[in-house]
């Protein structure tokens, strides 16, 4: 049997860090933490992603906390994903309690209570910062993969980002857009043939079924004005703490596209907008998405493999993500390799599914002289969890089954006034609470297409000559990083079997 000096080396050695970083709390030693020997994350390997997984009540939202409160006293941002709505807390220091200190006794860390600075943020009628997008930002290509279009339908899609940008009509909500879409087949035909092929009704039809879909799930919501910037994330308040931003996804659980298309369309905004960071030691925004698994299981393959190609290409912008799910096998194997730090809680071992499952855990984390993984999976405690994180030089730290700090913010949420007084105060809520007219954007659409219609009908009574003069306008950011020259050709390609 290993020593217990032999085993605080070992721990020392692994997690030995030179510059800044988190301790998340001390390695343990046949169930038993081992004082002072600290389980420390460097803040530059935490733009490689992670998982927090584990069965229900281990621990794993209280982990997102602990990660969140430490990361925003080292003044980096955080973005959560709160699908539960349970960690509004964070905005009020905990109420402390003698398990905790006894908690923190054994680990070697004095217990601190504090609150955070918290903005809250909501993608539907929710109080707090409304987060949306106009059509026209969220743009063609990220249009087809969250509707999951047939190649023709998105050659069709991207015709009418092209005709309403020539004829600099803004495309806000998906009203405009379904209106644009009926006006291509409709009143618009012979414009839309001439200039851009002829489109067919059946492809139109399929795309509104589609997109009519979309809105039942509560896209409407999403789609509009005032955008947001996503620069708005990355505040820092008063005293040098990253500002953690908490996205109240409460009544998105059964509306997983609408939740798809929102991460889909922050995180192509995010890598849009994030400066290249080069060998940067900390990160610039991190972000947490409670109940990953709501995003993989409706996304379609063409949506899996958009957010593979994100992950791997937003970390280089300094953005890490985390994902917080109960069976690591939610998360697609090609996600799942680009993971650097695992937090691993308790597994129930149930049924013959769950000890696969554990088995097949147990075989993702490094070999460890140590434990058995599998055994330490299924007897770990609550607040406990089997590490493995990735140390400055971007190596597999030592595997460490971890007595974890505790949260210094409450771990219960806050009470509705609480909430309400939070939100009053937020500068954000009052800046994009302002109301713009959507209605009256809609209507300048509307006008326009009447008039076009009109226009239309009058040429039809006489030939026309001249050709129309075509007004180039600012290219969105989202469309440039995601149309590759691959993409274009595609379309193209299937532009002119439209045309013919
Ligand atoms: N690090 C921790 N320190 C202290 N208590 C914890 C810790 N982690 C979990 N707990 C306790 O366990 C309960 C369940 O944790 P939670 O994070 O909500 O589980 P999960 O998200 O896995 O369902 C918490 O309400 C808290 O009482
Ligand atoms: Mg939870």
């Amino acid at each position: 049997m290993a020593s217990k000096e032999e085993f605080f080396d070992h721990i020392e050695k692994g997690y030995a860090t030179k510059g800044d970083h988190l301790i998340m709390g001390a390695a343990m030693l046949e169930g038993e933490a081992v004082t002072n020997a600290h389980v420390k994350v460097p803040l530059k390997t935490m733009n490689r992603h992670g998982l927090i997984a584990g069965a229900t009540g281990t621990g794993k939202t209280k982990t997102l906390q602990v990660l969140a409160e430490n990361l925003s006293d080292k003044g980096v941002p955080v973005l959560l994903m709160d699908l539960k709505g349970d960690l509004s807390g964070i905005a009020q220091p905990s109420p402390g309690h003698a398990k905790i200190d006894e908690r923190h006794a054994k680990i070697g860390l004095p217990f601190e209570a504090k609150s955070f600075p918290v903005e809250i943020l909501s993608l539907s009628e929710q109080d707090g910062v409304k987060l949306r997008a106009t059509v026209s930002e969220f743009g063609p290509v990220l249009l087809s993969r969250i509707l999951d279009l047939t190649a023709t339908q998105e050659g069709i899609v991207a015709v009418v980002f092209k005709y309403c940008d020539d004829n600099k009509l803004p495309l806000l909500d998906l009203k405009d857009f379904k209106k644009v879409l009926q006006y291509a087949t409709g009143g618009g035909k012979a414009e839309f043939s001439k200039d851009y092929g002829r489109i067919s009704t059946s492809s139109t039809g399929a795309i509104l079924r589609k997109i009519i879909e979309l809105e039942q799930q509560g896209a409407d919501l999403f789609f509009g004005e005032k955008s947001f910037e996503v620069d708005d994330l990355t505040r820092v308040d008063e005293n040098g703490r990253g500002y953690i931003n908490i996205i109240r996804l409460t009544d998105i659980q059964d509306r997983p596209k609408l939740f798809s298309t929102f991460m889909l369309s922050l995180l192509a905004e995010i890598y849009a907008t994030f400066p290249e960071q080069g060998d940067s030691d900390r990160p610039e925004l991190i972000l947490f998405i409670d109940e990953a698994h709501l995003i993989f299981n409706e996304a379609s393959k063409a949506l899996l493999d958009q957010i593979e190609s994100i992950v791997k290409l937003i970390r280089s912008k300094g953005i890490g993500l985390y994902f917080v799910t109960q069976n690591p096998t939610d998360v697609p194997d090609a996600v799942l390799s680009q993971l650097g730090l695992k937090v691993q809680h308790a597994l129930r071992a149930f049924t013959a599914k769950d000890r696969k499952a554990i088995k097949l855990t147990a075989e993702n984390y490094p070999d460890s002289d140590f434990y058995d993984t599998n055994e330490v999976l299924t007897s770990l405690g609550i607040g406990e969890a089997l590490v493995s994180a990735l140390d400055e030089k971007g190596r597999p730290t030592p595997l460490a089954a971890t007595l974890l700090r505790a949260p210094m913010s409450r771990m219960d949420v806050l009470t509705d006034n609480e909430l309400k007084a939070l939100i009053k105060k937020s500068d954000l809520v009052k800046k994009y609470g302002e109301n713009i007219d959507r209605e009256s954007a809609y209507e300048i659409l509307n006008e326009k297409i009447d008039k076009a219609e009109k226009e239309a009908a009058k040429e039809k009574a006489k030939p026309k000559t001249t050709s129309r003069r075509r007004t180039s306008t600012r290219q969105n950011p989202v469309i440039k990083v995601l149309t590759s020259a691959t993409f274009i050709r595609g379309v193209l390609g299937v532009l002119k079997k439209v045309i013919r």
